[in-house]
């Protein structure tokens, strides 16, 4: 089991993994306790994605959730995990407002949240995003390949990067987002060939949501891999606990400890404070 994470780390850190060969791991967390606990089993980089719409909002897509929320809840993981590098998701609000509201954006998850980093579902063109958070010193992961936030496009929402002319296309983008600066790259939902070819193309640690194993990091939604979801996870989740039904289970033992009677029981009672021998005398 690796052990918790007992110093905090750093681009640099993840850098050095990357060269040396060594692959890391990635989970998204939306709340403290979760976060606590990743930090306890030693996962060194965590991401409070804009899935947290679907996941905890019980949204269709991941469009509507608003800044402010995603905001206060970057805080909650970065107190749970104050080792963790940290990334936060730019959420669709706020990418839709013109250059200058993202870059503030951004700069909010790092002064308020305490993130290393922001991500944000990119392409070629936004290049010269990448640069302006840069420059505001706001570190950025380019989100690439299967982009959530685009579910109405004519692409649709699906597995990318499987023709030939396409993982070019992919590579391209990925190492123009590279050179503007982007420190790291997240590719979502493409082969282990794309992958392998935007490694080629680019020098920064790439992470993998379902890109196949040549990815340097890799990263799935953590309620999909702990049974917490309430729909199929995506194909490429490992799914390494079933806690959704413990979770129902337990709950089904409160209801029917509290229907015969047994809760409470005499243990979680408050007793009444003793009174002084001679209170009844007085007065
Ligand atoms: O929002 C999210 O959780 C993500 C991961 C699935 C990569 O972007």
């Amino acid at each position: 089991m690796s052990p918790a994470l007992d110093h905090p780390v750093r681009l640099s850190d993840l850098r050095r993994l990357k060269a040396e060969g060594r692959k890391f791991a990635m989970l998204t967390a939306y709340d403290y306790p979760t976060a606590a606990a990743a930090q306890a089993a030693g996962v060194p980089v965590l991401l409070v994605g804009d899935s947290l719409g679907c996941v905890l909002l019980g949204h269709e897509n991941t469009r509507g959730v608003p800044l402010e929320l995603i905001l206060t809840l970057t805080e909650a993981v970065r107190r749970g995990a104050p080792n963790a590098f940290l990334i936060g998701d730019m959420p669709y609000q706020a990418m839709n407002g013109g250059e200058a509201r993202a870059v503030s954006a951004a700069q909010r998850f790092r002064d308020e949240a305490g993130c290393d980093a922001v991500k944000f579902e990119a392409q070629r063109a936004d290049a010269a995003l990448v640069r302006e958070m840069t420059r505001a010193g706001v570190p950025v992961v380019a989100h690439l390949g299967l982009r959530p936030q685009t579910i109405d496009s004519p692409d649709g929402y699906r597995a990318q990067a499987r023709a030939p002319e396409e993982v070019e296309a992919l590579a391209d983008d990925a190492r123009l987002l590279a050179a503007a600066g982007a420190v790291m790259l997240l590719l979502e939902a493409v082969p282990n060939e794309a992958s392998r070819a935007v490694l080629s193309a680019v020098d920064v640690p790439v992470i993998g949501c379902g890109a196949g194993p040549a990815c340097d990091g890799h990263v799935v939604v953590t309620h999909d891999m702990l049974g917490l979801s309430t729909i199929r996870p995506p194909r490429f989740v490992p799914v390494l606990a079933d806690l959704g039904q413990r979770m129902i289970a337990a709950m089904r033992e409160y209801v029917a400890a509290i229907e015969s009677g047994r809760y409470p029981a005499p243990q979680h009672v408050y007793g009444m404070h003793k009174q002084p021998a001679d209170a009844s005398t007085k007065s």
